[in-house]
């Protein structure tokens, strides 16, 4: 972080796909950090702008538009508002929630893109480009699919693989597939506008190689130098579509900006909206100004599979307007895993937020700090039900909120709920404060840093403190001898009630403003958190009330079968994936798959998926290395007949020699099961 600290923070959170609803992987990737931020920096007096809105272009948009049969107005009207809704009720406190689809963003994005030509920026080039004849259309991005180069997944879009995050070009996809038709495309010539990021290269090697090391996030410093090591290509600004920003050229019909040219800007456009309803400069939030300590630092809260866009390309976009600031910091969080699998939308593996919010009424603040706790902020992390059982009972309820509950109602109890007078503090009682000076600089360095969830942790740790202090100064059974020493003891038990009040508001908005309204007091600055006196003596408290209660094991086991039931309906719908290649008999022939029985089964050491299998071929006895091992036991499966793909040439993984391979069926939800014959045969029994 650099130390000069400035007055002025331009916040950005991704713009989610105004094509579904909001689900927990989005929230634990951008939003909720991005928020928690947000509402620090309000605490500590800064202005802030925390801008959002709904990315409405694309062929995110029209591929949804077209699976529901409807239009694509139809689809972001539809998500841009229930999104909208989902993130006010969750917390998310925008300043600003704006959509692409607005005049200004048009225009705006326009702009920026003639800006760029008239510098001679572009490169104009005609291109081949795949396209489906059959829907006579060409197939930009998510139009196509196909294996990625780098990872192997198998569903790559045409202009990034979502399961490694690698930037691709659509011809770079190993067997293309149109998502119109299914079918592999031919090739066809378009012109079209590229941005030359090779030019940009040397410059983003001084900026972020060398400006950012040490101060970026690993995971998202590593990810942007590892492009920059393979070198950038140039790449395509337009696209030939019919849904989008038109290119603002003449000439261009049926051409539109790239999604990942405008949706950047989008932060730029919703910012002047917000601006204008606002009565504020928006040129301050987004412009260098002539000095440059009076620059706004800009922070893009994102996940992972945004990182390119954010560190490479939109940097070297702002960077060749030459007028604007660039990212100070790109905190991109990793992904989020849900019950032992990935989030997916299309296998309905997924908690939706605003169903959350149904199901769990006035409890925002339950999954806020759960998921706070659990953050991808170094890896991918999970979310479980039992885990947010376990962090609601035993932390929220049990800690947070059995400190403030005991408080509040010995304070009735004994004083009519009125602050007594402290006498002379003891030790215990001036560590108890001392600790909420320590605490509070103690979060406020995590949260400078983006580690959120150490600060959410520290923050429990607060409330800890004021439940250890009752426990350690048992007020309820010194009131029997000394009144006196309960007023002090309850004095120091609201100071710490007070803080808390404070320095939980970023994690947990809904039950701060609740505490604040019990404590009967007005939002409070930060920096007052750590004043010993927060709370006057004689001042009269409000009611008194339970901010947390227990989640039973039916409520969670409710859950669990909600999702495992959401599931089997998306898998009724789920599609299989287009078939492969042609290929001719003397291809098939030239595979062996033969009948085999498992002799011995044994998990491999330090892999969570792979069984190590020694198998009869009817041939030969070999070692077979099989990724099954979260779907299988070892003591399950051996003296079973299974298929075996005997002629192919041996690989070693994990330091053993694997010959052949076991065929399994792969659900579509990842799950696989052998694939064997029906009868039991002789081993070697050939299968054609
Ligand atoms: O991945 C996504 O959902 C994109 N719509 C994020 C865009 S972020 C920004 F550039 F607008
Ligand atoms: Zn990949």
């Amino acid at each position: 972080m650099s130390v000069t600290q400035p007055k002025r923070y331009t916040i950005t959170a991704a713009l989610p796909y105004a094509n579904g609803p909001l689900h927990l992987g989005h929230i634990a990737g951008a939003y909720l950090p991005a928020d928690i931020y947000v509402r620090y920096l309000r605490l500590i007096g800064k202005d802030v702008a925390f801008i959002g809105g709904s990315d409405e272009h694309g062929v995110a948009i029209t591929l949804r538009a077209k699976k529901e049969g409807i239009s694509p107005q139809q689809i972001i009207d539809k998500y841009h508002y229930l999104n909208k809704e989902t993130f006010e009720k969750f917390g998310i406190s925008f300043d600003m929630y704006h959509r692409t689809s607005e005049k200004v963003h048009h225009e705006t994005s326009q702009e920026f893109f003639t800006s760029l030509y008239n510098k001679g920026e572009f490169i104009e080039k005609q291109s081949e480009q795949f396209y489906d004849e059959e829907y006579d259309q060409f197939l930009a991005d998510r139009y196509i699919v196909g294996t990625c180069p780098i990872c192997k997944f198998e569903n790559a879009y045409g202009d990034q693989c979502e399961n490694c995050g690698s930037s691709l070009n659509p011809t770079d996809l190993i067997n293309p597939k149109s998502t119109l038709s299914g079918k592999t495309p031919i090739i066809k010539e378009t012109k079209h506008w590229y941005l030359p990021l090779d030019k940009y290269q040397p410059w983003l090697e001084e900026w972020l190689l060398k400006g950012k090391k040490g101060q970026w996030k690993s995971n998202v410093y590593g990810q942007c130098s590892a492009w920059l090591q393979a070198g950038l290509q140039p790449r395509a600004m337009t696209r030939d579509l019919d849904w989008g920003v038109d290119v603002p050229l003449p000439n261009t019909e049926g051409k539109k900006l790239y999604v990942w040219l405008d949706a950047p800007i989008g932060y730029i456009s919703s910012t002047k909206q917000w601006a204008e309803d606002h009565n504020k400069d928006w040129e301050l939030y987004w412009k260098k100004q002539p000095n440059e300590k009076d620059n706004s630092r800009l922070i893009h809260f994102i996940g992972k599979d945004n990182i390119v866009f954010h560190c490479i390309i939109f940097p070297s976009i702002l960077h060749a307007n030459g007028e604007y600031i660039l990212p100070e910091n790109v905190p991109a969080n990793e992904f989020l895993n849900l019950e032992g699998k990935k989030i997916s939308t299309s296998r309905n593996w997924a908690v939706w937020l605003h169903e959350y919010l149904e199901d769990f009424p006035g409890k925002q603040d339950i999954l806020r700090y759960v998921l706070c706790s659990i953050l991808p902020e170094t890896k991918d992390s999970e979310f479980t039900w039992k885990d947010f059982q376990a962090k609601n009972n035993n932390e929220l309820v049990a800690i947070y909120g059995n400190f403030i509950n005991r408080t509040m109602v010995l304070t009735h109890k004994y004083f009519q709920g009125i602050v007594p007078e402290a006498g002379d503090f003891l030790e215990i009682d001036n560590d108890a404060l001392d600790k909420i000076k320590t605490l509070a600089k103690q979060i406020s360095e995590a949260i400078d840093n983006f580690r959120f969830r150490e600060a959410n942790a520290l923050m429990m740790d607060l409330a800890r403190t004021g439940n250890k202090y009752l426990a350690d100064t048992e007020p309820w059974k010194v009131i029997k001898e000394d009144e006196e020493r309960v007023k002090t003891i309850l004095n120091v038990a609201l100071q710490i009630a007070t803080a808390l009040s404070i320095i939980s508001e970023p994690f947990l908005p809904f039950t701060s403003s609740k505490l604040r309204e019990m404590l009967n007091i007005e939002a409070i600055a930060w920096q007052n958190a750590t004043d010993h006196i927060l709370l006057e003596s004689g001042h009269q408290l409000n009611a008194s009330a339970l901010l947390f209660d227990k989640i039973e094991d039916d409520t969670v086991e409710q859950q669990i079968q909600k999702l495992l039931d959401a599931r089997n309906e998306g898998a009724e719908e789920h599609k299989a994936t287009p078939a492969k290649d042609e290929i001719t008999f003397p291809d098939f022939e030239k595979i062996d798959i033969r009948v085999a029985t498992i002799l011995e089964a044994e998990k491999v050491k330090k892999s969570k998926k792979l069984l190590k299998l020694k198998v009869d071929t009817g041939i030969d006895q070999r070692t077979v290395l099989s990724g099954i091992a979260q779907y299988y036991k070892s003591e399950d499966i051996v003296g079973k007949q299974v298929c075996i793909l005997v002629n192919l040439a041996p690989r070693k993984m994990m330091g053993t020699e694997s010959q052949g391979m076991i065929l399994m069926a792969e659900d579509h939800d990842g799950k696989l099961s052998f694939v064997r014959p029906e009868d039991a045969v002789k081993n070697g029994s050939q299968i054609s």
